[in-house]
């Protein structure tokens, strides 16, 4: 079964073709980064007409690229939540005109659970359940995953989410948007222990997290720094910056996640999310797992940031689970995913 899936619920215009939901035909991604760039983060009235500019090219690309037409689709997937909601619609809006005109059955899925899916797509080994963790620019989420994807919630970010506060820490040390990969590398040449960011949440007990103190630590610090120009004569890095404020996000995510595999048994995790390509966080993570006895998994970075293959593939075990959706479908800005 060919499913067409569609995400716009950011700042990528992705559209993919994929077969029973693993196998990846086709996987298009128009990236809106350069329109964002100048405004430091993604601004969502902008990102929805970038949307409206490319999404007819690259569905047509993603069916181009996988040799075929819609006569050989079977059915529509699209992200209509959680996300911006003026991008989603844009989504939603395309997935139900083609789904009318090709009278094919229409799928509206939850963003998350196709990150979570994503492991799954190259992972043919990876058992049930599971313990996921889903860190993106919006996105903050543990989760237990069990067979049939059926989930168990059990936190999330009470404010900022991973991705956005290195976005933001980027913004503060001038270093542009997107801001998680040039941290990352920044971070590798510098000193995780210098300064001593705080680490929120890190004993509350719970899976909850919190990101917004260390965010404002970082910038109380830097300006600091500026107006004694202890940057610019070299007294302080902004590698030991980068490296001290990466140690205190990926500590608390690895703590957190080791913790829920520990207390549910669960032996393995899987990473996914924009942040998931974060070089410390996986190799923490998977050192910490070692330590319980459970393996990590994350998918290629292509499948960690924003693309359709993983709402095709995740349409498909829903499509066998009996969804379908009416052109009535609406798009959301918020959509947790739903307890078991
Ligand atoms: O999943 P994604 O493409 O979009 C959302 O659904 O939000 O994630 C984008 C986020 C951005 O915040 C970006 O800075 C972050 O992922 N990111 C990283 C890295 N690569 C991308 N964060 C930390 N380290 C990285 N290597
Ligand atoms: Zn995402």
């Amino acid at each position: 079964m060919k499913i067409l899936g569609i995400d716009t619920s950011c700042d990528e215009t992705a559209a993919a073709i994929v077969e029973d939901g693993r196998e990846i035909i086709s996987n298009v991604v128009a990236s809106q980064v350069k329109a964002h760039q100048e405004y430091g983060g993604v601004v969502p009235e902008l990102a929805s007409r970038k949307h409206i500019e490319a999404i007819n090219y690259i569905v047509n690309k993603a069916l181009k690229e996988a040799d075929t037409t819609f006569a050989d689709i079977d059915a529509i997937a699209v992200t209509n939540r959680p996300g911006l909601i003026g991008a989603l619609l844009v989504g939603v809006a395309a997935a139900k005109s083609l789904a009318y005109c090709h009278n094919l059955p229409l799928l509206g899925i939850n963003h998350i659970e196709g990150h979570i899916y994503a492991n799954y797509m190259v992972h043919e080994t990876l058992t049930f359940p599971h313990i996921c963790l889903t860190v993106s620019g919006g996105h903050t989420l543990l989760v237990e995953v069990y067979e049939g994807w059926k989930y168990k919630v059990l936190g999330t970010t009470q404010d900022d989410a991973a991705g956005e506060v290195y976005d933001k820490v980027s913004k503060y040390l001038g270093l542009g948007f997107p801001g998680g990969r040039i941290i990352d590398e920044l971070a590798q040449k510098g000193d995780p222990k210098a300064i001593d960011f705080p680490r929120p949440m890190l004993r509350s007990g719970d899976y909850q997290f919190s990101f917004s103190g260390i965010k404002t630590s970082v910038r109380y610090f830097v300006e600091k720094a500026e107006r004694d120009d202890k940057i610019t004569h070299g007294e302080i890095a902004i590698e030991d910056i980068a490296a001290s404020f990466q140690a205190a996000v990926v500590e608390v995510l690895v703590a957190k996640t080791v913790h829920a595999a520990r207390t549910t048994d669960a032996r393995t995790i899987t990473l996914t999310g924009g942040v998931a390509a974060n070089s410390h966080l996986r190799s923490s993570l998977k050192s910490a797992a070692i330590d319980i006895g459970a393996e990590v998994y994350y998918p290629p970075i292509n499948l960690c940031t924003d693309n359709g293959a993983m709402i095709a593939g995740i349409a498909y075990e829903k499509y066998q689970q009996g969804l379908r959706d009416e052109l009535s479908l609406n798009a959301a800005a918020n959509g947790s995913i739903v307890d078991v």
